[in-house]
């Protein structure tokens, strides 16, 4: 049987981002470090994010197809 966690610490929205609970620093793939700043943060999957890493929205508009 699979566990229930009411506040996962990390959640993959279908389609979206991921969403990270609480505080953490992000290395992108430049090596960049980003520190997280909200108590909720999305970070992008679509890779066209204007605002990488974090998801801007984009991937709402974009075809299922380039959807993560
Ligand atoms: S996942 Fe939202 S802009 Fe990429």
């Amino acid at each position: 049987m699979k566990e229930h966690f009411d506040h996962p610490d990390v959640v993959v929205c279908p389609g979206g981002p991921l969403l990270l609970r609480g505080e953490h620093v992000i290395e992108d793939a430049e090596g960049r470090q980003h520190r997280t700043s909200r108590p909720v943060s999305a970070v992008c999957r679509c890779g066209k994010s204007a605002d990488q890493p974090w998801c801007d929205g984009t991937h709402k508009v974009l075809p299922d197809k380039l959807k993560p």
